[in-house]
């Protein structure tokens, strides 16, 4: 039987598992029921060497293949976000405020539908295929990932592979591009004091607000005059705190941000520029600043070799014109880690069906078309099996 058919065969059993998984959500590293549920289903397949609480609740399951070959690594993200989830589904969140409104019951389900897939085409399997669960993807910049790799979720790895579901690509299209497909993205804090004062006295006092708001604006000047104007980069300052009454001078500004880049040279660019203008508007009015630039996750740079042998698989599978070479998105993936350490690849898979209504990610309403699970799982199949052909 086609791989195409053996996953519709299983879309039942895919939607019961994404169901629970969905009424089940956990936010990061308490992802514990998640943990149980993927667990229970491994274990009803056999074959797997299974290894539990990885780098807290996440799990890594090997199923080796009848012959000789290389090991491929899938991954899925567990965790889900504290929102409160308005969709009306019948198997709407139980747990109040949490909800996978990134679609992360969805890559668990993709996996495990590969997993039970493989599982029964061990004997045309070479190799290995390790399948990797991690906690935590949304925790930025300690995200889970460097955690599983640090216990050894690439150990002997020679190729990775993971998806993210896609509302913006329609069901059935499977979006990638070689070289950097999401950004890095960092967070910054800015401490400004100065000096409080009575309100009709500032000449006693240093404006601490006064030169937040210079900063805030001076800052704009990093993209438009320091940045090559062909190298993407984001600042945002989505946040500004100073002063305690309407009538003092505030002494101090905290302001914070957020940094997103694709180059490296561009994010070294802008951290020394936030702190070059920092201390330019502080030595004009005389305040302190201090700058904590946190690094978070790299960009995700999808590897030619592996982007090139991932786009023929979606052509092969599901027809030519499934497969979409998309525009980067400035948003993050802790998948970056990964892809740092094996060459490997990150596509998008499109989740609204045709007629449906666009509902973005972290979105109370998101509710990606259940298609995607036999249409993910299927892909998911396919890499690993014509890998070693
Ligand atoms: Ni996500």
């Amino acid at each position: 039987m086609s791989i195409i058919n053996s996953a519709k065969e299983i879309q039942e059993y895919l939607q019961t598992i994404r169901r629970e998984l969905h009424e089940n959500p956990e936010i990061s590293n308490k992802e514990f029921k998640t943990s149980k549920i993927i667990l229970r289903e491994l274990e009803k397949l056999r074959n797997f060497n299974i290894r539990k609480n990885v780098n807290g609740n996440g799990i890594i399951a090997e199923l080796i293949g009848a012959k000789e070959g290389k090991t491929i690594a899938l991954r899925a993200d567990m965790d889900a976000l504290q929102i409160e989830e308005e969709t009306g589904l019948s198997f709407e969140s139980k747990n109040k405020g949490v909800m996978h409104a990134c679609g992360h019951d969805n890559h668990m389900t993709m996996v495990l539908g590969a997993a039970y897939l493989l599982s029964k085409r061990k004997d045309e399997l070479s190799g290995k295929v390790r399948f990797i669960f991690q906690p935590a993807e949304e925790l930025s910049p300690n995200g889970g990932a460097k955690g599983m790799i640090k216990e050894g979720a690439l150990e002997g790895v020679d190729a990775i592979f993971s998806m993210h579901v896609w509302p913006d690509l329609p069901l059935g299209k499977v979006g990638i591009k070689e070289g950097p497909l999401m950004a890095a993205s960092d967070h910054f804090t800015v401490t400004i004091k100065g000096k409080p004062s009575h309100a009709a006295k500032p000449n006693e006092g240093i404006d601490a607000l006064v030169t937040g708001a210079q900063y805030v604006t001076a800052v704009q000047t990093i993209v438009s005059r320091n940045a090559d104007p062909m190298k993407s980069m984001v600042i945002t300052i989505g946040k500004m705190q100073a002063g305690s009454r309407y009538n003092i001078v505030a002494g101090e500004c905290v302001l914070e941000g957020t940094c997103r880049t694709f180059a490296p040279e561009m994010r070294d660019l802008a951290e020394k520029r936030l702190k070059e203008v920092l201390d330019g508007v502080c030595l004009l009015s005389g305040c302190t600043g201090e700058l904590n630039y946190e690094r978070g996750y790299m960009a995700v740079l999808n590897e030619e070799k592996m982007t090139k042998y991932m786009s023929d698989k979606i052509k092969e599978l599901y027809g030519d014109e499934a497969l979409v070479e998309v525009e980067p998105a400035m948003t993050a993936e802790d998948f970056s880690f990964y892809l740092n350490e094996v060459p490997g690849a990150f596509a998008w898979i499109g989740t609204t069906g045709e007629g449906e209504k666009v509902w973005p990610l972290h979105n109370s309403h998101y509710n990606p078309n259940e298609g995607v699970l036999w249409r993910g799982a299927a892909l998911l199949t396919k890499l690993v099996l014509d890998f070693n052909k």
